[in-house]
């Protein structure tokens, strides 16, 4: 098949043709590099299923020329935490019109990357995909992504129901692993490994006692495939995620990454950081997914605990810090 990838230098992206290549899809990977990175796909360089176009798909434009079978639609603006509550709100509604009106045009299938984080201040876990999202007051602008995602997922819901759009909601748990951006932006356990990898004190927002349920990469693609090729799938939402008792503390979890790199000898050097800091923040408390759904309708089966999914993401962060410090990789545009 031939497949468009939006966000294709990105973590998630690159994973996925990585193993889309490897299965013999043709693939088309679109990106502006706001914040994936070339080195991501540099493997895919020479495959002759491969081909990148470096744009911005706020320009409908750029999707012109192109046909595929399926558009899996990854890019987008993700943590307002601190400041672009504007910017996700705005940019993402603009990609997933651009791409829905291209899907409609060309008849072909979207699988649209949501996220956990709908689910919200939801306190009744685990979280199924019918369950009630719950969001804080729109003073919180932390909420503007997951509404963001809330917003699209109704949008291609009410598309399908307007124009015949097929489509897939895929709804990922943190997601971690090789190719993960080093930042906050690539998630906790990208920032605990780089702080230990650079002589740095853990922080750790609120009292460390917030729980996520953390998915290996290699799990998170499996699951897009899912999404994308088995006829299941069609016009329905998944969770994808870890079974819902790989939940972990974020305390755990910082000191499960020490642990790992530093031996169990020596206590976590780590501190907590009041959500007060951040000015109007509101965290969710616990975060488990029910894979339920797609364990039976798909036939999903996550295949990474949290250990040795973290070895891997370690193994794969330093070698990159080790590169990136020798100049050897350039990270960003
Ligand atoms: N990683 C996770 O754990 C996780 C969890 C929930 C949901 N998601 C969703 O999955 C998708 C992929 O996440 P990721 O972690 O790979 O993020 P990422 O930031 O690593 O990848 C997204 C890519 O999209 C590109 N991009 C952004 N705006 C663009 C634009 N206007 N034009 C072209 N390219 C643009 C970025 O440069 C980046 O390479 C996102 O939609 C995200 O919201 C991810």
């Amino acid at each position: 098949m031939k497949i468009i990838i939006t966000g294709a230098a990105g973590f998630i992206g690159s994973n996925l043709t990585k193993k889309l290549l490897a299965d013999h899809h043709e693939v088309i990977g679109i990106d502006n590099f706001s914040y994936g990175n070339r080195y991501n796909i540099s493997p895919f360089s020479e495959n002759k299923l491969y081909s990148f176009i470096e744009a911005d798909l706020v320009d409908p434009s750029v999707l012109k020329n192109l046909h595929a079978d399926i558009i899996v639609h990854l890019a987008s603006q993700k943590i307002p935490r601190y400041t672009n509550a504007y910017k996700t709100l705005e940019e993402n509604g603009v990609l997933l019109k651009n791409i829905i009106k291209k899907c409609l045009d060309d008849k072909i299938k979207l699988v649209f990357a949501s996220t956990s984080d709908v689910y919200g201040k939801n306190k009744d876990i685990p979280f199924h995909e019918g369950s009630d999202l719950v969001m804080g007051a729109t003073t919180v602008k932390r909420w503007a992504y997951a509404l963001s995602k809330m917003y699209a997922e109704q949008f291609i819901i009410a598309t399908n129901e307007e124009f015949g759009l097929e489509y897939t909601i895929m709804r990922f748990f943190g997601s971690y692993g090789p190719n993960q951006n080093t930042t906050w932006w690539g998630g906790p356990q990208s920032v605990f490994i780089q702080n230990i990898l650079e002589g740095k004190t853990l922080e750790i927002h609120g009292d460390g006692l917030q729980t996520r349920t953390f998915t290996y990469v290699d799990d998170t693609v499996q699951g897009i495939m899912k999404c994308m090729f088995h006829p299941a799938s069609k016009n329905e939402i998944f969770n994808i995620a870890s079974e819902p008792d790989e939940e972990v503390t974020i305390k755990d979890l910082a000191e499960t990454i020490w642990r790992l790199m530093k031996g169990g000898d020596q206590k976590t050097d780590l501190k907590l950081i009041p959500y007060s800091t951040f000015g109007n923040y509101e965290d969710v408390r616990r975060r488990v997914p029910s894979i339920d759904k797609i364990k039976k309708m798909l036939g999903y089966i996550p295949a990474f605990h949290l250990e040795k999914g973290l070895e891997e993401a370690i193994r794969w962060q330093k070698e990159f810090n080790e590169l990136t410090k020798k100049g050897i990789i350039e990270t960003g545009k």
